[in-house]
Formats: structure tokens, sequence, C-alpha cells
């Protein structure tokens, strides 16, 4: 029996491939590596393609005894989303239309599926609960609870049972220092940061310091991929025992400022990591917390990397040794 990791070439993904080896899972992985690194997969099976071509769908089913899928592959750039929207929906919304259609015809009735933070759009309570209003404001979070809607009616019509994770602020490196974080572009807070640190950048931009945070900067909720990665492991486990579909925040419940991430980063870098303030960026809420309670509760997930000094760290070790990322 074989796990489908759509998109595990990808820095979630490519943690969550090596967690599953480790475990001694079979694993398949569908990529089409327009953003994943083939040296980031540990392990299992490749097939080179698009969730959105039915053909490379219908031969991975075919080959293989495949009993649950979890899916990563989207496009997840906030910006680049209200620019190309289509773009956004077309494939993550018509790629997993594409997925959920080939697993009811081969029976496959397993799927985790990586959703957002932006699916609650701009909060009205802190920490955010899962039954809280998802108003997204961008189309990013619109196609991800797109596809939340669809699996709960395919839940319903097929019998497909699934565990929606909705991510906050993934961060930091595997600790075995072989697999990180390696986007192109880079637009996340913390490989810029260590960019910094390296030399590779100048100084890293603060966008905004008039919020209404503690220090005026955005406060996210940054959570290990590696306990990011657990949370899907008990997710598929609760999902083989028979659990039924469920939609679960995964977060520390901890909140940083952008300030505060620049302080810890200098303290584990013994780097200075010059900053420069400038405008806010478009479509960035002030504050970003999960309250991931019910993921405790229910997957009984229990947190391992959970301060952000280790999250930097890791992220540290795997940037120190692979300055120009998987282009060694
Ligand atoms: N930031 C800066 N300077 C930078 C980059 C980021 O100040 O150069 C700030 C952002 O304004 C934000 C914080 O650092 O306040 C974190 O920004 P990231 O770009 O690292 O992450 P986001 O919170 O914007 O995005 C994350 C995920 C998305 C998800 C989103 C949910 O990466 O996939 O949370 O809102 F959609």
């Amino acid at each position: 029996m074989a796990v489908l990791v759509c998109g595990g070439a990808g820095y979630i993904g490519s943690h969550m491939v090596a967690a599953l080896i480790e475990k001694g899972e079979e694993v398949i992985v569908l990529d089409n590596f327009q953003k994943g690194h083939r040296n980031a997969i540990l392990g299992g099976t490749v097939y080179e393609g698009d969730v959105r071509d039915k053909n490379i769908l219908n031969k991975i089913f075919s080959e293989n005894t495949i009993d649950s899928v979890i899916d990563f592959a989207a496009d997840s750039l906030v910006g680049e989303s209200v620019h190309e929207p289509l773009k956004y929906f077309n494939n993550n919304i018509g790629g997993t239309i594409n997925l959920l259609e080939v697993m009811k015809e081969y029976g496959v009735k397993h799927i985790v599926f990586s959703s957002t933070a932006a699916t609650y759009g701009e909060p009205k309570n802190i920490p955010i609960k899962e039954e809280d209003d998802t108003i997204p404001t961008n189309p990013y979070g619109e196609s991800k609870l797109a596809v939340e809607k669809i699996l709960k009616w395919c839940d319903k019509a097929y019998g497909i049972k699934y565990t929606v994770l909705r991510y906050f602020n993934a961060a930091g490196a595997h600790v075995n220092g072989r697999i990180g974080e390696d986007h192109r572009p880079e637009t996340h807070l913390i490989p810029i940061i260590l960019e910094v640190a390296l030399g590779k950048r100048e100084f890293i931009t603060i966008f905004g310091n008039n919020y209404e945070t503690k220090d005026g900067t955005c406060v996210r909720d940054y959570i290990h991929v590696m306990d990011l990665v657990n949370a899907h492991s008990l997710a598929l486990e609760r999902l083989r025992m028979g659990g039924e579909s469920r939609i679960y925040n995964l977060g520390n419940g901890q909140g940083f400022s952008v300030k505060e991430v620049i302080e810890v980063a200098r303290k584990v870098t013994g780097k200075e990591i010059k900053d420069v303030v400038a405008d806010r960026r478009a479509g960035d809420p002030a504050v970003l917390v999960a309250s991931s309670n019910k993921a405790m509760d229910e997957l009984s997930w229990v947190l391992e990397y959970n301060s952000l000094e280790t999250i930097i760290k890791t992220a540290w070790d795997w940037y120190k040794n692979h300055p120009n990322g998987y282009n060694y």
C-alpha cells in the first residue's frame, strides 16, 4: 500500500516524503518540478508530471496500489495570486479536482490536503479557531477554501475522507541537515533574513512598522516544518483507522513580530543583519496566530520544535551548508 505525495519535491512536500520513508512507508512522488527540486526527494518512486494531467495520474494509480494521497501540489504566492487569479484557480482547484476524480475511479478513500491560514482573511479573533469566519482576501486563500468545500461534497457523495490542514507560517529545515527551504523567487521572511546573514543580500526590508501590534510590525505564528509534517502523519493514521473528515489549524500558538524574528536570527547566527523599514505590503493582516488545540486534542499532536530559536537554527544550518540551495 503506497502513499502518493503530490508536490513532493517542494518545501513541505519533501519533508513529508522524508518522514514517510523514515516510517517505512511505500512512497510515490508526483511533481512537475516547476518549483520543486529533484535533490529534495530523499526516496520513493518519482513521477514527473502535473496533477492537471489525467494521463500521468492514471499511470500512477494503475501502476501502484495507492491507499492514500497527501496533496501539496499548488501555487502558493499570495501576491502573485492577486494578479493571476485564474492561474491559481486552474492549478489549485483544477488540479485537485483531477486528483479526486482519479481517486474516485480507483476507490482511494483518504486524502490529506494542504490548506492555509489565508482561508480566514482578516481575522476577527486571535487565536484563530477552525470555526471562525473564512473570508479570504486573496485568490490563493480562495482557491484553497474552494477545494475544502469540494472535499466536503466528495465525502458525502463518494465517501472520500479528508483531513484539511490549514498551515500558518511554515519555517525551519529538516534536522538531518539534508533538506530545507529553497524558493525561487524567495519571498518568505526567515529565508530572506538568513540570506542577509549569509551576505547574499544587504538588508531585510520590514514591511510596515505602524501596525497595531506590540512593536508595530506584523505578528505571525511560525511552525516548524518537522512538526507540520508530523501532523500530516498523524492525520493519515487517523484516516486509515476510519476517522471522519476534519479541518485543523496547524500553528504553534505563539505570535512573533517581524522585529522579534530578526532579533532572534541575529542571536542564532551571530551576524548583524541590517534592517530597513519600508511601506506595508498589500494584503498583510496585522496578526495571524492559530489555536491548534483541536489538532493537539484529536490527533495527539505534540510540538517538538516550537521555540523560534530552534526553528531559525535548523534553517540556518541548512543555509550555511547550502548557500546556493539545491544547486550544489
Ligand atoms: N515580511 C517582511 N519582509 C520581507 C518578507 C516578509 O517584513 O521581506 C513580513 C510580512 O509582511 C509578514 C511576515 O514577514 O508580516 C511573514 O511574511 P511571509 O511572506 O514569510 O509569510 P506570510 O505570512 O505572508 O505568508 C504565509 C504563507 C502563505 C500563506 C500566508 C497566510 O507563506 O502561504 O501565510 O496568510 F498564505
